[in-house]
């Protein structure tokens, strides 16, 4: 396919900025989204080979900023061909520790933005998609192992994986493939104090291979499953934890 335009939602860092770095690579135009964090991600957009990209600002958990992030991509690129929903929040709230108003703040918070962000944001984005297009989600292992500490993000995860799958179904007839990548821990941010803690060589030898994920590592099965080739994994969910978690 010639140049498409991407959409990569937190792609201020971590794993959306790898993201962001593999399309560019290809060749394509991006659009990378980030909620606060402005001069990173104008950094990671002037570091991209390839011109055209750009940076667009907006909170997840809020319908109205989802709708514009779309209308600003469409306004700029004319279509979106790939979407890649990967911003998401990991917010610790054990069940035995926090209070009620905690607990209902967790789990409002990491749904908004983690699951009815992404929702949304397929809404708007579909509406430009050609045939061809793809949405690629970025779930987590924590949807199948479970997340003791953080249940929001767990099941927040797992909607994700459901949502991904109606969405292939619906999205087939119109040529489009819906997919998911599934993680372990990434070395990016969000696990950067637990692999740097007393945890970390447990966490890192929790897979046969002694290590856990990149953010290149899953940067490359995103670019695989947005690829024309990949069309018939649509619906498929691919774990990325290193044979840490099988299922
Ligand atoms: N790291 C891991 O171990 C791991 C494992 C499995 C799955 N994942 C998943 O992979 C994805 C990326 O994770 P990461 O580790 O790269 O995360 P990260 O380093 O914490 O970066 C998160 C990104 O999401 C954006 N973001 C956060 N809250 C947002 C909101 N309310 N609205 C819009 N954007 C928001 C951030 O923007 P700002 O920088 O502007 O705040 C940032 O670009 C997440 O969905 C995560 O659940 C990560």
């Amino acid at each position: 396919m010639s140049e498409r335009a991407v959409l990569v939602t937190g792609a201020s860092r971590g794993i959306g900025a790898a993201v962001a770095a593999a399309f560019a690579a290809a060749g394509d135009r991006v659009a990378l989204h980030y909620r606060g964090s402005t001069e990173l991600a104008e950094k990671v957009r002037a570091a991209l080979p390839g011109d055209g990209h750009l940076t667009v600002q907006g909170d997840l958990a809020d319908p109205t900023a989802v709708a514009s992030i779309i209308e600003t991509v469409v306004k700029e690129f004319g279509r979106i061909d790939v979407l890649v929903n990967n911003a998401g929040i990991y917010v610790e709230h054990r069940i035995e520790d926090v209070s009620y108003d905690e607990w209902q703040e967790s789990w409002q918070r990491t749904l908004a933005v983690n699951l009815l962000g992404p929702a949304n944001l397929a809404w708007c984005a579909v509406r430009h998609m050609p045939r061809g297009g793809r949405i690629v989600n970025v779930s987590s292992r924590g949807a199948f192992r479970g997340e003791p500490r953080q249940p929001a993000y767990g099941a927040s995860k797992a909607g994700l994986n459901s949502l991904g799958q109606s969405l292939a179904r619906a999205l087939g007839p119109r040529g489009i493939a819906v997919s998911t990548v599934a993680p372990g821990y990434v070395e990016t941010d969000m696990a950067a104090d637990v692999l740097a803690g007393p945890q970390g060589d447990t966490i890192r030898a929790q897979s046969p291979l002694g290590r856990v994920a990149t953010p290149a590592d899953v940067a490359a099965a995103v670019l695989y499953l947005a690829s024309a080739q990949a069309e018939l994994a649509s619906g498929t969910i691919i774990d990325l934890n290193g044979a840490s978690h099988l299922r």
